[in-house]
């Protein structure tokens, strides 16, 4: 269940009579793409082999060895350049690869850049910490580079920039090669780290792939998950850190929880070891959301012309809305679509200072194409009867 989307469980009286809610809230992964049985398979046969005491004992802080070396393999495609197995600390999740990142960076006071809108569970992590938030306007082309060059040229010093660079929560945006570039160079120039949290890269479903930030400095830590990929329940991420940075995150990591949970690394390496699996498994994912963003498209341009308007994301698991009809908000929208049943979640939840009111996230990775549809003419209904209201 996503943030709103406990929200929405949690306020019955806000449903009416409605019991069939199409959540459009949430930020889960489908659940038919999850590898189940695989995983079970391989818990299974760590359990059953000379490993099955070693797995449910404590482990190293930083991770196995083996699946440090599988994650610095990839991230050394994805760069273009040797990323070492030292430089990877296994996290339980990309939210705590953030977490374990300010622990070992952040004290109060200290600028952190952020994105607007943003994820809430990064924006919340990050305010443990104390910082001073900058936020820098994310359009159509990712994070406003220039807006940031800008603010750094007048003076402000963050110590980190944190984004989401490709696919954006919420937005859907993806950050373009050159802003990439210039990013970079910013950071070397300036001297802070850019914090590049990569939950959705692997959910393409359109285009090339594009090089990650870090490909163009080391002045970059990669924020990764198997959340979207094999399940958000397992708990499964990981940091990519700059060498000299490694000691201070693997200490936060180890004063956090010790390490992230010794058998599901060993099951981890069980599943990822095996020939080809993993990109087969990624491979089958594009088929799955590229179909069902095409689909919530596709019916909102039918039933809500006028009314509502959504971008056109290459990956991912959300479209960015915009409330077109005069007068009308996001959460007027809301309170209505809620009582026909639907749900997503309105622009302002993800601001940081600046909260549009016209905007919405809308996810479509977890209903069928049909639903979709059906979606789409319950916001049609409800934006009729809130538009009928206000008159
Ligand atoms: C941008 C972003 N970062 C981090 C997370 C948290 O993911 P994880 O389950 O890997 O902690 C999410 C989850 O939706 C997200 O959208």
């Amino acid at each position: 269940m996503g943030e709103v989307g406990t929200w929405v469980m949690r306020d019955p009286l806000r449903l009416g009579d409605v019991s069939d809610v199409i959540s459009l809230a949430g930020g889960l992964p489908a659940g038919e793409t999850l590898p189940a049985a695989e995983i079970g398979e391989a818990v299974m046969r760590v359990t059953t082999s000379r490993l099955a005491t070693t797995a449910l004992q404590y482990s190293a802080a930083e991770g196995l060895p083996v699946l440090r070396a599988w994650i610095a393999g990839r991230a050394s495609l994805q760069r273009g350049r040797s990323v070492a197995a030292s430089q990877v600390v296994v996290t339980a999740g990309g939210l705590q690869g953030l977490d374990v990142i300010a622990r070992a960076l952040l004290d109060p006071g200290d600028l952190v850049a952020i994105d607007e809108p943003v994820f809430p569970g990064s924006l919340h992590c990050l305010e443990m910490y104390q910082p001073e938030f900058l936020s820098i306007p994310v359009d159509d082309d990712g994070l406003d580079v220039d807006a940031l060059a800008e603010r750094l040229e007048g003076g402000l010093r963050p110590k980190l920039v944190y984004t989401v660079a490709t696919f954006h929560n919420p937005t859907g945006a993806t950050l373009s090669d050159v802003r990439r570039r210039k990013l970079a160079d910013l950071a070397e120039r300036y001297g802070f780290v850019v914090a590049e949290d990569e939950p959705y890269t692997a959910l393409r479903f359109r285009g090339d792939p594009v090089p990650p930030v870090a490909a163009y400095s080391d002045h970059v830590i990669t924020i990764g998950s198997f959340s979207k990929t094999l399940g958000p329940g397992l708990r499964a991420g990981w940091v990519v850190v700059p060498p000299a940075l490694a000691d201070a995150v693997v200490r936060a990591k180890r004063w956090s929880d010790l390490h992230t949970s010794t058998l599901m690394q060993y099951a981890l390496v069980e599943l990822l070891g095996r020939d080809a699996w993993f990109d087969e498994h990624l491979a089958r994912l594009p088929g799955v959301y590229g179909q069902r963003c095409a689909a919530l498209r596709a019916a909102v341009a039918a039933h809500l012309p006028g009314v509502l308007e959504v971008n056109d994301p290459a990956g991912g698991l959300f479209v960015w809305g915009r409330v077109v009809a005069p007068g009308l908000s996001a959460d007027d929208l809301l309170d209505a679509a809620v009582r026909r049943g639907v749900s997503y979640v309105s622009g302002p939840q993800f601001a940081v200072h600046h909260p549009d009111p016209a905007t919405m996230r809308m996810s479509f990775a977890g209903s069928s194409p049909e639903r979709l549809e059906l979606a789409a003419r319950r916001l049609a209904d409800a934006a009729t009867a809130a538009l009928g209201q206000q008159a």
